[in-house]
């Protein structure tokens, strides 16, 4: 299972939840969100290290180097960042 890790928060395990913000949510993180439907873009990070997959094809464009936490899932262990 991959791990999740929130610079300055704290880190938690995702399995298998349906995105990393569930994951993030489930596990007592103060994430940022709103639609939780890639079209707000309320729930954009930054992408420190590791590699992650769409669930979903969001509307919203993130800026290079940045997630959707409502729209993806850790491939590998990551490192996130609040915007
Ligand atoms: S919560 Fe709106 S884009 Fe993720």
């Amino acid at each position: 299972m991959a791990k999740i890790t929130v610079v300055g928060q704290g880190e938690c395990e995702f399995e298998g939840q349906f995105s990393m913000l569930e994951a993030l949510d489930e596990n007592g993180f103060d994430m940022p969100y709103s639609c939780r439907g890639g079209n707000c873009g309320a729930c954009a990070v930054k992408l420190l290290s590791g590699d992650v997959e769409e669930i979903q094809s969001p509307a919203y464009d993130v800026r290079e180097g940045e997630i959707l936490t409502c729209s993806v899932i850790p491939l590998t262990d990551v490192e996130i960042e609040l915007l």
